[in-house]
């Protein structure tokens, strides 16, 4: 059996990393990674690769950036043009970024079965570029992995047949699960090269909070005034530095660490050790929950609510005062504690692996 698996942002590589890994054990099966090439920074990019100990990619279809209407039709067309040549029996693509839309596309039209990792997730808001590609993507799909009994409840109301839909866990837990040491054997080092005996993290990248200056201010206002009583790390993804740059922002507070996008060996041990998590990232929603983190999530919606109901999440939106305020009650020690969310538990590549390819 040959499957190929479709990458091109950060947070697909850990996703991918598990079912590469628990495929491989199964044997039989023949395996090339394509990367899109969406994400292109090494600090982006290749640094997951090697900290993952993912094989290089077969091939790289260096797209890179675009609008979504460019980025996705350079996608789809250079994949395409590889598929034509080579014709695997499943594409796998993961998550909700273009590259995972576009191949799923291209993949429906070559009738070529397609699996979502990932899939049913839904924050029922189209004004997030991600609603649309998992809209896509779950159509179209032949075969799909839920992380939760939500994502289930989704497809089902959307006349997606239960036979195709497989609840399997989380795959991002799973590298968590399985970095987690290697992280902390860094901690030490990373701590003394820090200098600070306590602090919060934050990741902003969301069109819809970093894109427009009328949102991004009050946001990063309400993070200096969090500083005052909390210093803060602020890896900054490279939208998120294109936007200040390009609007003059360039906060001054001593007290927010800005930094370049970390490697995921050190994000995720500063997460672990961090006293709260700022974010609007999905990917980072579910960690801060396995670890038990606070997190204070600057969106209206979540299309991961079970990091509400069962996690550490708490959902702010725009609200900056409350932001301060859910803030403070996290460092008056009374933030969520979180529970176990059941099948999150580091081994959802495998169960993928057995659906794909039994033994
Ligand atoms: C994309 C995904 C988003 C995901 C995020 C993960 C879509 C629609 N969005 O958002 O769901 O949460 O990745 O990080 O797929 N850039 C660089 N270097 C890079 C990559 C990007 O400088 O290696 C800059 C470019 O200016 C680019 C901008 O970042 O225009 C945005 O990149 P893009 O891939 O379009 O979207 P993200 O905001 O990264
Ligand atoms: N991450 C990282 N370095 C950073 C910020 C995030 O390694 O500086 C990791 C994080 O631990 C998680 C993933 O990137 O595994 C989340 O990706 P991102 O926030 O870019 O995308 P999203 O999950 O929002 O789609």
């Amino acid at each position: 059996m040959l499957i190929f698996h479709v990458v091109g942002a950060r947070p697909n590589f850990m996703k991918v990393a598990p079912v590469m890994a628990a495929l491989g054990e199964q044997g039989r099966v023949e395996q090339r990674l394509v990367h899109t090439g969406q994400h292109y920074d090494a600090n982006m990019s290749e640094i997951f690769i090697r900290q993952l100990g993912l094989p290089e990619p077969d091939v790289n279809l260096e797209v890179g950036s675009g609008s979504h209407a460019v980025q996705t039709a350079e996608i789809m067309m250079r994949l395409e043009e590889m598929l034509l040549l080579q014709r695997p029996d499943w594409v796998l693509v993961y998550g909700d970024v273009n590259s995972t839309a576009a191949a799923s596309l291209v993949c429906a039209k070559l009738l070529i079965p397609v699996a979502h990792v990932e899939a049913g997730l839904r924050s029922f808001d189209r004004t997030m570029p991600e609603e649309i590609n998992r809209l896509v993507t779950d159509q179209l799909a032949s075969l799909l992995f839920t992380p939760s009994s939500d994502g289930n409840e989704n497809l089902l109301r959307e006349g997606i047949p239960p036979s195709k839909v497989h609840l399997v866990g989380n795959v991002m837990i799973d590298t968590l699960v399985r970095l987690l040491p290697k992280a902390e054997e860094r901690w030490d080092a990373l701590r003394k090269e820090l200098g600070l005996a306590s602090y919060g993290l934050v990741t902003l990248h969301r069109p819809s909070n970093v894109d427009e200056p009328a949102k991004f201010r009050p946001i990063l206002t309400a993070l200096e005034d969090i500083g005052q009583h909390l210093p803060l790390v602020f890896p900054l993804h490279p939208r998120t530095r294109q936007r200040m740059a390009a609007h003059g922002i360039a906060p001054a507070s001593a007290h927010l660490h800005l930094v370049e996008p970390l490697g995921y060996l050190d994000f995720l041990a500063l997460q672990h050790h961090a006293r709260l998590v700022i974010t609007d990232s999905g990917g980072v929603q579910e960690e801060s929950t396995f670890l038990g983190v606070p997190c204070l999530t600057v969106r209206e919606n979540t299309e991961r609510p079970i990091t509400m109901t069962l996690g550490t999440n708490t959902l702010v939106g725009e609200d900056m005062a409350l932001l301060r305020r859910e803030a403070g009650h996290i460092l008056a020690g009374q933030g969520k504690k979180g529970a176990d969310i059941p099948l999150w538990d580091g081994q959802a590549g495998r169960r993928i692996a057995d659906v794909l390819a039994p033994r």
